[in-house]
């Protein structure tokens, strides 16, 4: 494993980091096809040992229980001190008033929360997942600032949401003297490049690491576009992100693979590393070969005609994942 600074920090990650939202019991919360604690140890475990240290969940994710499952697999298997543990806040966690959102309120009740579901006293990461339309961006960053001031979070991030959105929660917090957020967790993949257009760009001026979330597509980019598993079925989510026009760079990706001789989801991710802004792809596993393709995407360059073959079939792409 390689391991980068986040962004512009001084902060180690794994150059892959594992995705847990695969990690949750099936019938809580909004996704059915997630493992159970028993399914999703031996997973946990071997990304450790393949030298992953880099872990995010949400306090959403299969309504909490992402978290505690996690919690426990690392507190029995890892060094909490090499892991850099990232969680989030702003999804619905109850309904009725102050359920979610990113309220002085909320952001206070949900550190506290995922702090005892996760079984630390500290993230390393804490993200919003999206941008609160409703909550003035003041009190949301400077919530962040005493969240980390508190000892509850060491950095924070952000998650999906428009460039002027982003730009904006960041001279807010300059101009206030709070802390900024270190990373960005977008929705980018060879199937969804509309990053490239303004966040990209501004990650790369602002020192912010990049941290692509859903970097397979959910799985797209790793099969043929009619193949379907478990996963792909139930994911109501992950049906409305790809188009039709997409099938021509799953094609470009499997002729490259083929190619080369090795499963399409190395190529995939290959692609992504090479990206100058890109930290750690968050990469999703069901499987424990899923970890070993990750990590051998790590070493695995691509040539320039091979990075044409894969792009060159790119259609672009109403805004989505926000
Ligand atoms: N910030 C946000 O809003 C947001 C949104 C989504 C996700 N996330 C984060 O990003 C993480 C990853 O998301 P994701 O699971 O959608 O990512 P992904 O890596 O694009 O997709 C994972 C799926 O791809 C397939 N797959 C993975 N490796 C494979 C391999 N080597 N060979 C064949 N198939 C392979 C599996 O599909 P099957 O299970 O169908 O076989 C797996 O479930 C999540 O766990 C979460 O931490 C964040």
């Amino acid at each position: 494993m390689e391991y980068v600074k986040l962004g512009s920090t001084g902060l180690d990650v794994s150059r892959i980091c594992l995705g847990c939202m695969s990690f949750g019991i099936p019938d809580r919360g909004n996704h059915t096809w997630t493992l159970d604690e028993e399914a999703s140890r031996p997973l946990i475990r071997r990304a450790l040992e393949a030298g992953i240290t880099f872990f995010d969940t949400a306090n959403v994710y299969s309504d909490g229980t992402s978290e505690e499952i996690v919690g426990r697999a690392l507190a029995e298997y890892a060094r909490r001190d090499e892991i850099v543990l990232a969680t989030k806040v702003h999804g619905r966690m109850r309904s009725g008033p102050n359920g979610g959102g990113l309220s002085r309120k909320v952001i206070m009740t949900e550190i506290d929360h995922s702090l005892r579901r996760l079984g630390t006293d500290h993230v390393d990461l804490y993200q919003i997942h999206r941008w609160d339309p409703v909550t003035p961006v003041e009190e949301t960053m400077e919530a962040l600032h005493d969240v980390v001031k508190a000892g509850k979070a060491r950095y924070i991030g952000a998650s999906s949401m428009y460039a002027w959105q982003f730009s904006k929660a960041q001279y807010t917090a300059r101009l206030n003297g709070w802390t900024r957020f270190v990373s960005m967790q977008n929705h980018y993949n060879l199937l969804y490049r509309e990053e490239e257009r303004e966040m990209l760009p501004l990650c790369a001026d602002q020192g912010v690491g990049v941290l692509p979330w859903s970097p397979l597509a959910r799985g797209r980019l790793t099969r043929d576009w009619d193949e379907i598993t478990e996963r792909s079925r139930t994911d109501e989510f992950g049906g409305r992100l790809y188009q039709e026009g997409d099938r021509a760079t799953v094609e470009a990706v499997a002729a490259v693979a083929a190619e080369r001789g090795v499963p399409r989801a190395r190529i995939a991710l290959a692609w992504l590393l090479r990206k100058s802004t890109m930290a750690a792809p968050i990469v999703g596993v069901t499987k424990p070969g899923h970890i070993d393709d990750a990590v051998a995407a790590v070493g695995l360059a691509l040539t320039d005609k091979e990075v044409r073959t894969l792009e060159e079939s790119y259609r672009p792409h109403p805004i989505s994942g926000h």
